[in-house]
């Protein structure tokens, strides 16, 4: 039987974010809780962002966004934190919604001046559609935000899900004196500093104590708001939280690490052990004693000197042994693994043992796709990992006629990693790759040179969506299929005419 223990004390979560509300602050101030950075509060300094981030890519360090997904992990107590960082730019929002299968709970980021922003709506949905359990770090409060109560109005309203603050802003901006732990009923009080951690006060928001320490005025007010955040809110109740119907909410300055000790301290007590997991042929519970496992990503060049793929690899159940005999079940076939790895940034590390919950890396040279299960030998299928309808369609050409063997195995392996999709033109055997943003094509165009030597260029071509049509009946198909182009519309004209390759 596997070792309860071990997988209960694993806290595996995604921190989301719309870009620049401050996730890769947050993720650099968990992990300098967690040990694994010394410098606190040097997200400017672009040395240690880059350690925060997934920056692998030269492309991603030359665009300053986060364009892979990689893995952080850390201990925090008793806990076992494995933090996956998600893409930020919305090109790349196909990749982050892999991740979020991947991951048992999230941490939502939101700009206390901006609200609730785009990328926040569509994440939120992703995590509404499987009830992940989400916790709100309401940031930058050290800057003019908005009301705090027209904030958790506003999250309730745009994303669909209760929420209870834990922890509450006394004013903002240059008046932000702090927040006060509704939970802990102590009082942290700000100070502008990206090295300390500042030092809670223990005080009874009833007594005269806390006019000493926050000024008559403000102390009154908090008391009034403290009373309104009782009589409209509803206790924080844990179970709703982990069926995804509530969120409870914090505040504070991830750039000042300020008010995420608190966020990290109940995060590992609230958020979820690593939860079953559906696969097609039933539901896997993570402490059962047999190994299984499935690819949520693969991506190429973490270590620019070595030039193979790693297979991101979610435990699903019981304990990965190095070297143990493992069922690659679309191949049907054995494989053992002696290099699987772990992560912290660019820095990755060789494991011997990894449990339920924890994130792998396997070296891959072509063997895996999204979605591919690994067990102790049951026929297991996985499932869940979303394919993206693509929104924007271009022909690609080879570029260099010498490259053309090149070009086609870029595509082949670009494809396998779930990068864009490839379709072909049943008329003219022209290739088409579709994506869900502009980006894509220029990590493609990058990739295919600087990963496969093969040089390619776009023409353009005006479709916007691509999706399967099936009918029960083959004779009516095949007379859709030969419809003359007035009657039907443009789109579904092509649709058909698109083999997905
Ligand atoms: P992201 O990963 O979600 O895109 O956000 P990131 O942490 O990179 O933060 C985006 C910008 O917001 C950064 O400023 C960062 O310093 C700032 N920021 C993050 N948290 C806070 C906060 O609590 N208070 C304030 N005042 N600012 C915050 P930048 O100027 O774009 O970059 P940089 O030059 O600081 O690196």
């Amino acid at each position: 039987m596997a070792n309860n223990n071990e997988i209960e004390r694993r806290r595996t979560f995604a921190i989301i974010a719309h870009p620049d509300a401050g996730k890769t602050s947050l993720t650099e101030k968990l992990l300098l809780f967690g040990g694994q950075i010394q410098v606190a509060g040097a997200v400017k300094s672009n040395k240690i962002k880059k350690t925060a981030t997934s920056d692998w890519m030269d492309i991603e360090k030359q665009r300053g966004i986060s364009v892979t997904t990689s893995v952080m992990e850390f201990d925090y107590h008793d806990y076992k934190v494995n933090i996956l960082d998600t893409p930020g730019h919305q090109d790349f929002a196909e990749d982050t919604y892999r991740t979020l299968t991947a991951v048992d709970s999230v941490i939502i980021v939101v700009d206390g001046a901006k609200g609730v922003e785009t990328q926040t709506r569509k994440l939120m949905e992703v995590c509404r559609m499987r009830n992940t359990p989400v916790i709100i770090f309401i940031n930058k409060m050290d800057r003019e935000a908005k009301d705090p109560f027209d904030l958790l109005d506003e999250l309730e309203e745009e994303l669909h899900i209760h929420v209870r603050p834990l922890t509450w802003p006394i004013e903002s901006g240059v008046r932000f004196k702090g927040v006060y732990n509704i939970y802990e009923h102590n009082l942290n009080l700000y100070q502008p500093s990206k090295q300390v951690v500042t030092e809670k006060v223990e005080v009874d928001i009833h007594t005269e104590e806390l006019d000493n320490q926050i000024g008559a005025q403000l102390a009154d007010k908090l008391r009034g708001e403290l009373e309104l955040i009782d009589g409209v809110y509803p206790e924080f109740d844990k179970e709703e939280y982990l069926k995804g119907e509530l969120a409870p909410v914090f505040f504070g300055s991830a750039l000042n690490n300020f008010g995420v000790q608190e966020l990290l301290d109940c995060f590992v007590e609230i958020a979820p052990s690593p939860r079953p997991v559906k696969a097609e042929e039933r539901e896997v519970e993570p402490e059962e004693p047999k190994f299984t496992g499935f690819i949520f990503k693969i991506t190429a060049n973490i270590d620019p000197n070595h030039r193979s793929c790693i297979a991101f690899c979610k435990i699903c159940s019981g304990k990965f042994v190095r070297n143990a005999p493992y069922l690659h079940v679309r191949h049907g076939k054995t494989m053992r693994f002696s290099s699987p790895t772990q992560f912290m940034a660019q820095r990755k590390t060789t494991v011997d043992e990894a449990w339920a919950g924890d994130i792998i890396g396997l070296p891959d040279n072509g063997t895996f796709k999204i979605g591919d299960t690994l067990t102790e030998g049951e026929a297991l299928h996985f499932k869940g990992l979303p394919s993206f309808s693509p929104e924007m369609f271009k022909y690609i050409e080879n570029a260099d006629p010498m490259k053309q063997k090149q070009l086609a195995k870029g595509i082949d392996q670009l494809m396998d990693e779930g990068v864009a999709q490839l379709f072909v033109n049943q008329f003219n055997g022209r290739k088409i790759i579709g994506t869900v943003g502009q980006l894509q094509f220029e990590v493609i165009q990058y990739r295919l040179e600087n990963e496969y030597s093969a040089k390619c260029r776009w023409e353009p071509l005006s479709l916007y969506k691509a999706c399967w049509i099936e009918s029960d009946d083959a004779a009516e198909l095949e007379a859709f299929k030969n419809t003359s182009l007035p009657s039907r519309s443009f789109a579904m004209y092509w649709y058909l005419r698109f083999l997905k390759a």
